[in-house]
């Protein structure tokens, strides 16, 4: 079965990049490529994408993607925190335009062997970079129980990560927790009946918590939510889109201060969202957030 990753909003992506030829624009999750290969369409026949993606196997998709674009695709293997450092390299001053969309792509939840899906069977990985040393697995068979109740009440908001954190903590004792399967029959058993629901998978939120923390999500938007800005050019924008309700809330706070150190202007008041025929066809843009502030 061929995988593919649907592009989320592009149309409203690109409205609000305002694509031009002649200009530079970074993709900061690059992913298959989706929304670079729209940009350099919209930008025939001289505008620049410098894409960032740490997932080595989503870089090779992006390539095959992008190839017939030749050098105004620029890829790099690196976290997008990286961007300022990157640019130097080029010597590049600023850029028109920073697009984030975050979370993980189709093609790395439904790719065998990588354990961010709870439906699968695969190892208790999650990594989306896989040069990092820590896994899901260390964390749930290493770390205290209290730190392991806070992530999952943290970046999950599962109201029940007491109860998981316990079972989690009696089955770990018995032995290690190696597979994504393993996880899932705790959370199942952790969460009375009465209380799972039917249309949401009862380990979505842990599986969501863990993800956030292998990867240090939260940090790295922080990050590049202080000093992103600092890259765009005079008018240059930038665009996040957002799938959960944590990072939603960082973007809008973050825009907000700089909006009142009258560094950025937000242009969505409240955040786009897709139409109900997107949601329809593509699942997994039924959460997504769309926020976009322009830079003095
Ligand atoms: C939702 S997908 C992007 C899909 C892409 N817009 C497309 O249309 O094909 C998010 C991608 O961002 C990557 N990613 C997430 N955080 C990153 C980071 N800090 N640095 C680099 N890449 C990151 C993930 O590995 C994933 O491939």
């Amino acid at each position: 079965m061929e995988l593919k990753h649907i592009p989320v909003m592009v149309e409203e992506v690109m409205d609000l990049l305002r694509c031009e030829p002649g200009r530079t624009y970074v993709d900061g999750t690059l992913g298959g490529g989706g929304h670079s290969e729209e940009i350099l369409k919209r930008t025939d026949p001289d505008g620049v994408v410098i894409g960032m993606e740490w997932d080595q196997k989503a870089i090779d998709e992006a390539g095959k993607r992008l190839k017939p674009y030749g050098g105004r695709a620029r890829i790099f293997r690196e976290n997008f925190i990286c961007l300022p450092e990157i640019l130097k390299t080029m010597e590049i001053k600023s850029v028109d335009g920073i697009l984030l969309d975050l979370g993980l792509s189709s093609l790395q939840l439904e790719r065998e062997g990588r354990g961010f899906s709870f439906r699968g069977e695969g190892p208790l990985d999650m990594r989306m970079d896989e040069r990092r040393d820590c896994t899901a697995a260390d964390l749930v068979n290493g770390l205290p129980l209290e730190e392991l109740e806070r992530i999952l009440f943290e970046y999950g908001e599962e109201r029940w990560a007491r109860r998981i954190t316990r079972a989690i903590v009696s089955e770990r004792e018995r032995e290690p927790i190696q597979t994504t399967r393993a996880l899932s029959k705790i959370v199942y058993g952790a969460i009375p009946k009465k209380f799972q629901s039917r249309k949401i998978d009862p380990a979505t939120r842990t599986f969501q918590a863990l993800r956030i923390r292998v990867n240090e999500e939260l940090e790295n938007l922080k990050e590049m939510l202080e000093s992103g800005w600092k890259v765009l050019r005079k008018e240059g924008r930038m665009c996040i889109l957002s799938f959960h309700s944590l990072e939603d809330r960082m973007v809008k706070e973050a825009f907000r201060k700089l909006e009142r150190e009258g560094v950025m202007h937000i242009l969505t008041k409240k955040p786009l969202t897709p139409s109900e025929e997107e949601q329809k066809k593509n699942p997994r843009a039924r959460s997504a957030k769309l926020r976009c502030a322009e830079k003095i």
